[in-house]
């Protein structure tokens, strides 16, 4: 399989994020909110993933001063459990450290158990939980942290990962 090859997300992209996007989730975003995201939002950093040319995965930050803040994860149903966001996610932490973020929280659907068990894998415990959040179903999210992401113990549950995706892929 060949190696996801990661890159800052562009407009030029935006056509095939609504692919994606439509296809991921049941309230999905609006490619104007993505154009917003990319042109005008300073706080937002958004990486792709593409193999064999095709964009199979995205995932985005906000660097809020010392809190980087998941917004959006999401893989072509073909291409899942293959540890596209895996790559991604390795990717959007070093970003969020090299922004100046102590840790990175998200929100996620109570439902969404298969997301939930990638961001365990990486050292998010849930700390909340945000009643009826969302609008579509009425559902309620989990709020996720990691600790400290300078701390050995989060360093070493991404190293642990890194050195899966790299005996996976032969590379990053
Ligand atoms: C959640 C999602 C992004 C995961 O993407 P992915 O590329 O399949 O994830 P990875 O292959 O990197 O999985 C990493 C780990 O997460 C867990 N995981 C991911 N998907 C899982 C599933 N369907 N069932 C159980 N565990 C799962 C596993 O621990 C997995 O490791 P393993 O495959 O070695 O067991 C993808 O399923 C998706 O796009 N879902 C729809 C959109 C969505 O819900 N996004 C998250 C919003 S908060």
């Amino acid at each position: 399989m060949p190696a996801p090859v990661l890159a800052p997300l562009t407009v030029k992209d935006l056509d095939e994020v609504a692919v994606i996007e439509n296809v991921s989730f049941t309230a999905p975003w609006p490619t104007s909110a993505y154009t917003t995201e990319l042109t005008t939002n300073r706080l937002a950093r958004y990486v792709g993933a593409r193999m064999s040319g095709t964009l199979v995965g995205f995932g985005g930050i906000w660097l809020m001063v010392d809190e980087a803040h998941v917004t959006t994860m999401a893989v072509l149903p073909a291409n899942r459990r293959s540890g596209v966001a895996t790559v991604l996610l390795l990717e959007l932490l070093q970003e969020a450290r090299r922004g100046g973020a102590r840790v990175a929280t998200l929100d996620v659907r109570v439902s969404n158990v298969d997301a939930q068990r990638l961001y365990l894998a990486f050292g998010f415990i849930e700390v909340g939980r945000r009643i009826r959040y969302y609008d579509d179903n009425g559902e309620d999210a989990l709020v996720m942290t990691t600790a400290e992401l300078e701390s050995p113990a989060q360093l070493a549950i991404e190293a642990a990962l890194r050195a899966r995706v790299q005996e996976r892929f032969g590379h990053e």
